[in-house]
């Protein structure tokens, strides 16, 4: 496994998971072969998260680790595998609650969900938050107003509900903060993508700047650290991965092999 990541962002993982209490739980639970029902994770875009997690570190960068859409917790667990000493994490789904779930895009079950965090994950301080991310007000949850440091977005996948999530995230986020939005190339689901592009044409305040794409997903990074995640992606990426390309006059980082 670690060898696998090492091919696939071109140096070994040790020095990218090793500042964390239990070093070795997240290329564990990315290596079991217990697989989690999801579909956020794979073996491409794994090392990715964990690179931009590692620079985060470096860069002093803190806060709570969040997701939207959580299913089973593939992608969940991970997070809350990266969580450092005294960072939290916030996990949102609409759960029992799936006559909300319009696009029908997988189906939240907290009994699971619960079952494989406390596998995985034991001890971690999560907070599992029932209820549609359109109502929810995520300020009012303590551990995101604290500043979110590491978002993935995968809820509901309609035009106005990843605008909903991508702009309430972007308001808690922490500086340094990064967000990545799965579904971004999902032919399945392009309301995905047209929010990501009218996202980015509204570009409000500016604060977030898109830094990569690929393997289905955006990444958005506070600009402040914009080039330094970059410069850590395209240090690691060998071609034909880590091409730069324009977009909304964004250097993107391309994960995707070109
Ligand atoms: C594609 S699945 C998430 C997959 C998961 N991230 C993974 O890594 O496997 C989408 C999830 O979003 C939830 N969901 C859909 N619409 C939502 C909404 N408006 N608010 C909160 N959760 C929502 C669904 O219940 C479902 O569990």
């Amino acid at each position: 496994m670690r060898r696998f990541f090492a091919s696939l962002i071109g140096r070994s993982i040790d020095g990218l998971v090793g500042m964390r209490d239990k070093r070795d739980a997240p290329a564990k639970y990315l290596s079991s072969t217990a697989k989690i029902e999801g579909w956020g994770l794979n073996f491409e875009i794994a090392p990715t998260l964990l690179l931009l997690d590692a620079e985060q570190y470096r860069l002093g960068v803190t806060g709570t680790l969040f997701e939207i859409g959580v299913h089973h917790g593939q992608t969940a667990i991970l997070l809350a595998l990266l969580a450092r000493r005294g960072e939290q994490c916030v996990f949102l789904d609409l759960f029992d609650q799936q006559e909300e779930n319009v696009d029908n895009s997988g189906r939240g079950d907290l009994r699971i969900f619960k079952e494989n965090l406390a596998k995985w994950a034991p001890g971690v301080a999560a907070e599992i938050v029932v209820g549609n991310s359109l109502k929810v007000d995520f300020a009012s949850i303590p551990a995101l107003a604290a500043g979110i440091r590491f978002a993935h977005i995968d809820g509901g996948h309609l035009r106005d509900v990843v605008l909903n999530d991508l702009y309430k995230t972007e308001a808690l986020l922490a500086p340094g903060g990064l967000i990545v939005i799965d579904d971004f190339m999902h032919s399945g689901f392009l309301g995905v993508n047209e929010a990501c592009n009218q996202y980015l044409a509204e570009a409000r305040d500016e604060r977030l700047s898109a830094i990569a794409a690929g393997k289905n997903k955006l990444v958005l990074a506070d600009r402040v650290h914009a080039d330094r995640y970059k410069a850590a992606l395209r240090s690691t990426l060998k071609p034909p991965f880590g091409k730069t390309v324009e977009f909304y006059e964004h250097s993107v980082v391309c994960l995707d092999a070109h």
